[in-house]
């Protein structure tokens, strides 16, 4: 039987993993990596926006790591256009009668904003049966998103095993091993930030927010007048955290001074202060401190919107407060994240990769850096590279692919 394919259409790249088997620590052979990258605008928030071009990628991926022809797609997907959350279905309801029961509620509507008004494609997972009816999970995807995603594969000339959730995919790939019983998975992407909430092995609700790093990149770009590439390489470098103005010594005695100055009405003092050089070592630390502040701000505002969403689901359904929070997706590595996150929520967060080793191969060798320490034969997989292949790699686990 040939394993399936895990595919993530992600904005910055598709990105496609083979996995072999999980050993009894729980971590998953990771065989094959691909990825090919996609223009800004090809793939926006889960959206697919340019068929041909994903297509054609998605195709190049496949060859990269030399797919087997009869391996099935098994196809991760994320954003307005997905949803899944948990629902009671009264014992009244026959198993027949669920799907247009969801319909009729307003689950379709609490789903997702966009479900509600596009035509959905539901699955409904029994998971429990209590004394007032079913507990299922739901999950749907719009009919545009499934035939956008019909579409791409048809071109591929492949069969689709599967469509699911991306949280879905991450829940399988980086949660198992996490001591929390009750975790929230932030992925935050390019174009999109996935929340998920999961109990054990059961996804419990997904919300997503169309904004991730992307909007990072562009607001520094567009403040600091920088190009994206610049703006891109800066938050990766800086740190997001409260600028003490204390800290910056030499530049506060310049401001003290010059404030002094100011207060003063004698113009040929004030003069003789903007005569005064500053001094560059000062600019620059000027600089960096307005552009750490600017991160700050946005990776702030990223965060509390996660965190609004996770204590309304708290608030208004009732749904159980995660015990730790783990963030995922490259977006989320901007140096400071984790911190912020954990003072915001006050509960442990940290980084996730999957529970994945990654094969170091001719497949994932333009993914992998030599280890500097080590001899010439020692490579090894930076975790941007594990993280960027989370949702793929899930995906490709997934055990009903046949
Ligand atoms: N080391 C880094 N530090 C900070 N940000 C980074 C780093 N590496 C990548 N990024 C940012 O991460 C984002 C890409 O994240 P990721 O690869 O998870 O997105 P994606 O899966 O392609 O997109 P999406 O999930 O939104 O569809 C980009 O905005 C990129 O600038
Ligand atoms: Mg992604």
């Amino acid at each position: 039987m040939a394993k399936p394919i895990g595919v993530d259409f992600g904005a910055t790249g598709i990105k496609v993993a083979m996995t072999d088997k999980t050993d009894r620590k729980g971590v998953t052979k990771v065989t094959r990596i691909g990825r090919r990258p996609l223009e800004d605008g090809d793939v926006i928030a889960g959206r697919i926006q340019a068929k041909k071009k994903v297509a054609t990628a998605l195709a190049a991926a496949l060859d990269d790591i030399k797919a087997p022809k009869g391996a099935p797609l098994a196809i991760a997907v994320g954003g307005e256009d997905v949803a899944v959350t948990l629902r009671m279905i009264p014992a009244a309801f026959k198993p027949g009668e669920w799907v247009e029961h969801l319909r009729n509620s307003k689950t379709m509507a609490e789903l997702s904003p966009t479900l509600r008004t596009v035509d959905a494609n539901i699955s409904v997972v029994p998971l429990e049966r209590t004394a007032n009816g079913h507990v299922v999970a739901v999950a749907g995807i719009s009919r545009k998103l499934l035939s956008d995603i019909e579409a791409v594969a048809a071109v591929t000339k492949r069969r689709i095993g599967i469509i699911e959730p991306s949280a879905a995919s991450l829940v399988r790939s980086l949660a198992r091993p996490l001591v929390h019983d009750v975790a929230v998975i932030a992925d935050i992407g390019h174009s999109q930030t996935i929340i998920a909430c999961r109990k054990g092995p059961d996804l419990l609700w997904v919300e997503c927010i169309p904004a991730g790093g992307k909007m990072i990149t562009e607001v520094l770009a567009q403040q600091f007048k920088m190009s994206q590439e610049d703006a891109a390489q800066l938050k990766a470098t800086l740190h997001a955290e409260d600028v003490d103005d204390d800290a910056f010594g030499k530049y506060d005695a310049h401001e003290r001074a010059v404030g002094f100055m100011e207060d003063d009405d004698d113009e040929d003092v004030w003069g003789k202060a903007n005569v005064r050089d500053i001094d560059p070592e000062d600019a620059a630390a000027q600089a960096e401190r307005d552009q750490t502040k600017a991160l700050t701000a946005r990776v702030d505002e990223l965060i509390d919107d996660i965190a609004s969403i996770i204590e309304s689901r708290i608030r208004d359904e009732g749904a159980p407060a995660p015990d730790g929070v783990v963030i995922t997706g490259r977006g989320g590595l901007v140096p400071g994240t984790v911190d912020r996150m954990q003072e915001r929520l006050r509960v442990p967060v940290h980084g996730g990769l999957p529970m994945a080793d990654i094969a170091v191969n001719k497949f994932s060798r333009p993914y992998v850096q030599r280890d500097p320490s080590g001899g010439s034969k020692s490579y090894r997989v930076p975790s941007s590279t594990q993280r960027d292949f989370a949702v793929a790699i899930g995906a490709a686990q997934h055990p009903q692919v046949r």
